[in-house]
């Protein structure tokens, strides 16, 4: 995308009280969910910590991954596109590839940094309180706007999704 700015978005999904995780891995099995976050990311970069990453199953076929860490040497068992050892590196490394929207798809650590930068959050809004160990940064309502509430699959209630843009 030549002479345009590479959109930085976050995607994540919280329990009722912003839990993101627990024991290292989502409390949630939300089959919905997980259909949307492939779609929305498909065919996208999408940065991802090492941790996250490692209790990942999948190897997210489709989309290019580059997995956050400060270890150079990093390697694992699935594939993935490259590493970096900080966020602002992984943004150039998608930008420099031409990409349009970049995808942060966690996990804590990574949210909490990525969340000055990004421009849009995608936020899937889990019903329920999971005893998460770990939670999303807190959405600062001077700097964010609510965007929309979307109910994507209208007869699944254990769900819905807020898109927030970033305040000019
Ligand atoms: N609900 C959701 O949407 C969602 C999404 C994703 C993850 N999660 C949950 O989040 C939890 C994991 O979060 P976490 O904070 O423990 O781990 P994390 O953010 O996934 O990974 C942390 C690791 O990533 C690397 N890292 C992070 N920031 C970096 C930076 N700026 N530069 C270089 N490396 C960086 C470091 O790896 P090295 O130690 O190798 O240097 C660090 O130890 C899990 O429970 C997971 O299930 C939830």
């Amino acid at each position: 995308m030549s002479g345009q700015q590479m959109k930085i978005s976050i995607i994540a999904a919280t329990d009722t009280q912003g839990g993101i995780g627990k024991d290292g891995r989502l409390p949630w099995n939300c089959l919905h969910d997980l259909e949307l976050f492939k779609s929305r990311t498909m065919g996208h970069f999408v940065i991802v910590g090492r941790t996250t990453w490692e209790t990942m199953k999948s190897d997210l076929p489709g989309r290019r991954v580059i997995v956050l860490s400060k270890n150079p040497e990093y390697s694992s068992a699935k594939p993935f596109y490259g590493t970096a050892g900080c966020l602002e590196d992984a943004i150039k490394l998608a930008k420099n590839e031409g990409e349009s929207e970049v995808f942060v798809i966690g996990g804590q650590s990574v949210y909490t940094e990525a969340i000055q930068m990004a421009n849009v959050l995608y936020i899937s809004r889990i019903s329920g309180v999971y005893s998460c160990d770990t939670f999303f940064p807190t959405i600062a309502m001077d700097e964010w706007a609510l965007e929309s509430v979307e109910s994507p699959y209208p007869k699944d209630c254990s769900f819905y999704v807020c898109i927030y843009r970033r305040k000019c």
